[in-house]
């Protein structure tokens, strides 16, 4: 009889957790997901699939909670998806951040390597690693020039996988860009404009406030994206990979997209702190210094050959399905 796989995901209750969960189910997984204690059900993106998953409670800051994790799942395979996952955030919170995104990894890969097994392990890398840009589309070969604590934090994370790697552990590090879907954290750019342009629509809202409109991003959808984190950890030898779709747009461009979706077409007029959206006459779109960065990545864009050749891996979903499913989706939550 074939032995089942074993996986455990830490961050299991967000975004890409929840995706892959579902997809690793679908593949005949044992699933062990990860959460943290919280005052409030942090289940959401998970509810439907809560009784084939076995939950673990540990935090990434907490070297015990993880040692215990590992010894009562004993996974094949390990995806560190737990993060704190919000840039801005990093700024005013750096220590919090680096403890969570290093030292966690750190606490994990040490309780991993006392197992008596090989173990796969997926670290969640980050575009963001590549910071003030220097060489544009980002590849595996492109320096890493990080610009906030997170960046610094998963870079430190990255850096030291590859030094398990040469230690002889099996760790693929996953140089994700930007991914969205309509179980992405509020916070995020994409989902609050989404969120945002459906609460316009039902007269819930009036205008929608935003940081830097010029920001470019390589945005994908992260259904696409956690396959490839499988697929990783399905080679004959551990790598690093950048996955991304290789089509960059500005923020402005995906406020657009969204707003199309409700059928209202967005003039722009002004500059900088002044500029403005309109639709029928109507401000429905303008900028708030406050939700601008000390310090900003202006453009991601990937090139994901690589990933291509050796994977087998190319993004499916295009850029207007995606936009369109999230403004869908939050309407329809709206209307619940
Ligand atoms: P997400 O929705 O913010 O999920 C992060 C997960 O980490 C949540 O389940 C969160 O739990 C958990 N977490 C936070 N602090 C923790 C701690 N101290 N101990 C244990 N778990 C903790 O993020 P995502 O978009 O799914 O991203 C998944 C991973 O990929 C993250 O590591 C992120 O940095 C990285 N990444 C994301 C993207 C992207 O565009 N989405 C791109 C590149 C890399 P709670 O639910 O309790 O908060
Ligand atoms: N969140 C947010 N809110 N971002 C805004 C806003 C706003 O009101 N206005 C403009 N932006 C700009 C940000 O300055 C940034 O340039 C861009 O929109 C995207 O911001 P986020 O959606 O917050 O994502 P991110 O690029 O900072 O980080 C995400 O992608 C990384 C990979 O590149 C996160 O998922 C990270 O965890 C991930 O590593």
């Amino acid at each position: 009889m074939n032995k089942v796989t074993k996986a455990l995901i830490t961050g299991v209750t967000g975004q890409d957790g929840a995706y892959l969960a579902e997809s690793l189910l679908s593949k005949g997984y044992q699933v062990f997901g990860m959460y943290r204690r919280r005052a409030t059900d942090p289940f959401d993106n998970i509810e439907h699939i809560k009784n084939k998953i076995n939950l673990v409670s540990g935090d990434l800051c907490d070297g015990h909670s993880i040692q215990e994790v590992i010894e009562e799942t004993n996974p094949d395979e390990v995806y560190n998806l737990g993060a704190q996952s919000f840039v801005k955030i990093s700024f005013n919170q750096p220590h919090l951040t680096r403890d969570i995104n290093f030292y966690g990894v750190d606490r994990l890969l040490h309780s991993l390597s006392k197992l008596k097994k090989e173990v796969r392990f997926y670290q969640a890398s980050t575009s963001e690693m590549f910071g003030e840009v220097l060489d544009t589309p980002q590849s595996e070969s492109t320096p890493f020039n990080p610009v906030s604590p997170y960046g610094e934090a998963k870079l430190a994370a990255h850096e030291l996988i590859q030094e398990y790697r040469k230690r002889g552990m099996f760790c693929c590090g996953g140089i994700l860009f930007n991914h969205e879907s309509p179980r992405r954290g509020l916070q995020f750019v994409t989902r609050k404009i989404t969120h945002s342009v459906a609460k316009i629509h039902l007269g819930l809202q009036e205008k929608l406030s935003l940081g830097n409109l010029n920001a470019e991003r390589d945005w994908g959808h992260a259904i696409d994206y956690v396959e490839a984190m499988w697929l990783m950890l399905q080679q004959d030898t551990p790598d690093d990979y950048v996955i991304a779709t290789g089509k960059k747009i500005t923020v402005r461009d995906f406020v657009e997209s969204a707003f199309k979706k409700i059928g209202k077409e967005i003039e722009w007029e002004g500059k900088d702190l002044d500029e403005k959206g309109y639709s029928d006459g109507q401000v429905v779109v303008d900028v708030d210094e406050k939700f601008f960065r000390p310090n900003e990545v202006k453009l991601l864009l990937g090139d994901p050959s690589k990933a291509k050749r050796v994977l087998g891996w190319e993004p499916r979903a295009s850029l207007e399905g995606l936009v369109y499913s999230m403004v869908e989706n939050d309407l329809n939550l709206l209307k619940e």
